[in-house]
C-alpha cells in the first residue's frame, strides 16, 4: 500500500481531492443509514444500455475478455482493452473502433504498479471517467496434452514449484488488488457510483475433480493448487470490497464460469461435461449476458455476490 503522503498525492495528481477526504466520507456513515430510494422508472432496455459509459476490461484479449469488450461495446460502452499482450489488444480495440464502437488497446502489466497509474491515467484522459472495471485477467493453465513431454510441470502439488505459486498469486491477487485500487478512486470523485466485476470460477467454489484429467487410464495433468486459492481469494476480495463501500453506489460482484470449450480433447470434454447438468462444456459467448447484468443497472440491487454460470456444474 502506498504510504498516506504518496497515496493522497496520487489522487491529487488525477485531480480526485485526498484519500482521507473519500474515508471521511466512508466514516460519516451511521450503522442505521438508510438510501434514499429514488423512483425513476426504466426500460429493461434502459437498464441494460451502457451509452456514456466507461469500461476497463484485464485481460481483455484472453477467450472470455475479448467476449467482455465486445459486449460491453455493444452496450454502449467505451472499452479500455487491457493486457499484457500489446499487439493483440491493440487488434481487439482496432476491430471494435472499425465496428463503430469507442475502444482503446492498453499494454499494462498489472502486477506493476506504475502500469496500471499510467493505464487508468490512460483512460481517463482519453474517455473522461470510469463506470465499470472487469477483473478478468489470470494465469488459467491451459490444458496442455504435450505438457509431460515438453517437461512442463504436470500440476502435481507435492512438487509444485514456487516459483509458479508465486506468480500466479503476483497476477490472479494482487494484480486484481492493483488494479481495482487505481479504479475506485476515479469512480469515487466522480460520484461514488461504479460497478466492479470480479472474473472468479467454479474451482474457486469447490475443489477439481481431478478425476477428469485422466485419459485412457493415465494421468495427464492436475489442475493446478494455485487456481483454486486465488480464485477463492477473488471471491473473498469481492465481499471484502463490496462490504467497504457501503453508503456508496460502488457495487462489487463475482461473476464465477464454469468450463469454456476451447478446443480441448474429446476425453476432456467427455469427462468435464458428464459433471455439468446441461451436459456440455459452455460457448464462449455464454458469460456475456450475466457480464452485462452486472455492468449495467439491471443489477442496481446487487452488491457483493456472485452470479455462478456453469451448466450446473455446481448443483449436484
Ligand atoms: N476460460 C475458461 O474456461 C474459464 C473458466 C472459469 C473461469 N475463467 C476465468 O475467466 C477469466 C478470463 O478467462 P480467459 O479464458 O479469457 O483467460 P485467458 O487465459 O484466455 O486470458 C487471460 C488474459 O490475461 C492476460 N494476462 C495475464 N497476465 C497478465 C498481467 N500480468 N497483466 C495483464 N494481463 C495479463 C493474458 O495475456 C491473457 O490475455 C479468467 O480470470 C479465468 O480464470 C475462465
Amino acid at each position: 500500500m502506498l504510504p498516506g503522503t504518496a497515496r493522497q498525492g496520487k489522487c491529487r495528481s488525477l485531480g480526485l481531492g485526498t484519500a482521507s477526504e473519500y474515508l471521511g466520507l466512508l466514516d460519516q456513515r451511521s450503522l442505521a443509514m438508510t438510501a434514499e430510494i429514488e423512483d425513476v422508472k426504466m426500460t429493461i432496455q434502459e437498464k441494460f444500455d451502457l451509452t456514456n459509459r466507461v469500461a476497463i476490461v484485464t485481460g481483455g484479449v484472453g477467450l472470455l475478455g475479448a467476449e467482455f469488450c465486445r459486449t460491453l461495446a455493444e452496450a454502449g460502452a467505451a472499452v479500455a482493452v487491457v493486457d499484457l499482450n500489446a499487439d493483440a489488444a491493440k487488434k481487439i480495440a482496432d476491430d471494435l473502433t472499425r465496428d463503430g464502437y469507442r475502444a482503446l488497446g492498453i499494454a499494462t502489466d498489472i502486477t506493476q504498479p506504475d502500469s496500471v497509474s499510467t493505464m487508468v491515467a490512460s483512460v481517463l484522459s482519453t474517455f473522461g471517467r470510469l463506470d465499470v472495471l472487469v477483473n478478468s485477467a489470470a494465469l488459467d493453465p491451459k490444458f496442455d496434452p504435450d505438457a509431460a513431454a515438453k517437461g512442463i510441470a504436470p500440476g502435481a502439488f507435492e512438487d509444485y514449484p514456487l516459483d509458479q505459486w508465486n506468480a500466479a498469486l503476483d497476477v490472479n491477487l494482487t494484480g486484481t488488488f492493483l488494479v481495482t485500487q487505481a479504479c475506485v478512486e476515479p469512480m469515487l470523485a466522480q460520484g461514488k457510483k461504479g460497478s466492479i466485476i470480479n472474473i472468479c470460477s467454479t474451482y474457486g467454489l469447490n475443489g477439481p475433480d481431478q478425476r477428469i484429467y485422466i485419459k485412457d487410464g493415465k494421468r495427464v495433468a492436475f489442475k493446478p493448487v494455485y487456481y483454486t486459492v486465488t480464485k477463492a481469494g477473488v471471491m473473498g476480495f469481492t465481499k471484502y470490497l463490496a462490504a467497504y463501500y457501503a453508503g456508496t453506489e460502488i457495487r462489487v460482484n463475482a461473476l464465477t464460469p464454469g468450463g469454456v470449450f476451447n478446443n480441448h480433447e474429446e476425453y476432456f470434454v467427455t469427462n468435464y461435461s458428464a459433471k455439468t447438468i446441461l451436459g456440455r462444456m459452455a460457448k464462449k459467448d455464454e458469460m456475456n449476458g450475466a457480464l452485462l447484468f452486472l455492468a449495467s443497472d439491471a443489477s442496481s440491487y446487487m452488491t457483493g455476490n456472485n452470479v455462478v454460470v456453469d451448466g450446473g456444474w455446481t448443483a449436484w
